[in-house]
């Protein structure tokens, strides 16, 4: 029996995404200095095996190659982040140096004929401006917006697609408020006033970029989760589910999309410190939500998994944010208490992760209706991605990785994706994570979620079994 394939329309892109800290390595070359991951590598039990980034792919000397394998992918795209500490050295003064490599690579990109999308801030902050406060200091908005328009300057004339942020949930409340990301602190008022500079350097870098640029095509890449109720019965496991959704989407798209953060999130954390909601509220300063808010070309959206709450105790498996080391991690939801996660009984990935591409239709359908349509902002799947437990054989005499379980994935998740386009929705592209294995943050090299696989003794790139699985997928332009 043959089944008739599903196409993808003419307009949809196909990329892969990777970040600067967690591929270049070259971490003291050309001027570049710490960023806040070079510091928090180094402290003890924050990274699995004490991995950090000096190395890491090499990508900062084999960019070349690296392109070449893109282009034998046949990618349209490919999403990649610049390092602030390159660029600004110490969150100081212009480094030519650090800025040419972008140059290099933006060009040899664009002779591939790749489109290089462009994100700002891929949470490497450097580490000089962490001491003053990081981004608690509001300072730090308009540090990068400053940096925002020295890329510009360098880039515009080839790069037309720029994301300021990826995943700001994680740059505030995973690293200020859970302490399991750089720079590794406790604090449920920091990661709400995080949240609120990082929004704040967003709508200003959108704002002055579109006044030098109005062609620019503009965006935010944010990580969102389809939170559902336990038993959608139960009035205690629903507002579990609002609650999630709550701390984790609409913090983030409200004051984008409508320029206010939720008042029913603010009500559940002053409920449990109502100081730091004050504190907080102060720091919101008049015109900074119009700010926010200013309109956006593109989101993207970051989706791996949901999440199944309720109101009363079950056996909690593993979320996404638990502390791989012995470190201590706190929870990232300033309101969390009274919140258990529910095991779904669905497979999982090596990051203990659920395989549940069914939520990326739901999730699609909803932000599109909710938020990007009524805004005319054209949405993106820009990551998604699974980490399994890689075995690289040799066969005549090649690297070969058999991972069929990753190729379900990605055909999986396209088709989610296909699922909510065949309803209306309109998504113009998907970037795969990873193009490469690479440091999985807290996690090190331990967790591989590559379609490339990278021998990290000797650097040498292997097409893995769902690379070649992408590749049919992109020249078929179809599943
Ligand atoms: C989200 C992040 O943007 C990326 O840096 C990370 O490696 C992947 N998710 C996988 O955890």
């Amino acid at each position: 029996m043959t089944t008739a394939s599903r196409t993808f329309p003419q307009n949809f892109l196909f990329g892969a995404a990777t970040a600067a800290y967690q591929i270049e390595g070259a971490a003291s070359e050309d001027g570049r200095t710490d960023s806040i991951w070079d510091a928090f590598a180094r402290v003890p039990g924050a990274v699995i095996n004490a991995d950090n980034g000096d190395v890491a792919c090499d990508h900062y000397h084999r960019y070349s190659a690296d392109i070449a394998l893109m282009k034998d992918l046949g990618l349209q795209t490919y999403r990649f982040s610049t390092s602030w500490s390159r660029v600004h050295p110490d969150g100081g003064q212009l480094n030519p140096a650090g800025v040419d490599f972008y140059k290099r690579l933006v060009d040899g990109l664009l002779e591939a004929g790749i489109l290089p999308w462009l994100t700002l801030y891929h949470w490497d902050l450097p580490q000089a401006l962490q001491e003053k406060g990081g981004w608690t200091n509001r300072d730090t908005a308009d540090l990068f917006t400053e940096y925002a328009l020295d890329m510009h300057d360098a880039l515009g004339d080839r790069v037309n697609v720029w994301t300021t942020l990826n995943e700001p949930w994680c740059s505030s409340f995973l690293s200020y408020t859970a302490g399991i990301h750089a720079p590794g602190h406790y604090s449920a008022l920091e990661g709400m006033l995080a949240s609120h500079h990082l929004l704040l350097g967003h709508g200003q870098a959108v704002r002055e970029l579109r006044a030098r640029d109005s062609s620019l095509d503009l965006g935010i890449t944010l990580n969102l989760t389809v939170a559902d109720p336990a038993d959608a019965e139960s009035a205690s496991d629903v507002d579990a589910a609002r609650r999630i959704d709550g701390q984790f989407n609409r913090w983030f798209l409200d004051p984008v999309f409508r320029g206010a953060y939720p008042s029913d999130v603010l009500d559940d954390i002053r409920a449990v410190d109502a100081q730091a909601v004050a504190q907080f509220e102060t720091a919101v300063q008049p015109g900074d939500l119009e700010v926010i808010s200013t309109p956006i070309d593109a989101l993207g959206v970051n989706y791996y998994h949901g999440e199944l709450v309720g109101g009363t105790p079950a056996t909690s498996p593993a979320i996404s944010g638990d502390a791989p080391t012995d470190r201590v991690a706190h929870s990232p939801f300033p309101a969390a208490d009274g919140i258990y996660w529910h095991d779904r009984q669905l497979p999982q990935t090596a990051m203990h992760w659920d395989v549940q591409p069914e939520g990326l239709t739901r999730l699609l359908r909803r932000v599109s209706a909710e938020y990007a349509a009524p805004a005319s902002t054209t949405l993106y799947v820009t990551e998604n991605g699974a980490a399994y437990d890689d075995v690289a054989v040799v066969e005549d005499g090649q690297v070969r990785v058999h991972d069929a379980e990753r190729s379900v994935f990605v055909r999986e998740h396209l088709g989610a994706i296909l699922d909510a386009i065949e309803t209306g929705v309109d998504i113009r592209g998907y970037f795969y994570w990873s193009l490469l294995d690479n440091f999985e943050w807290a996690w090190g090299y331990e967790k591989r979620f590559g379609i490339v696989h990278v021998d990290y003794l000797t650097q040498e790139r292997s097409l893995k079994d769902s690379g070649l699985e992408y590749q049919r997928v992109i020249a078929e332009r179809a599943l």
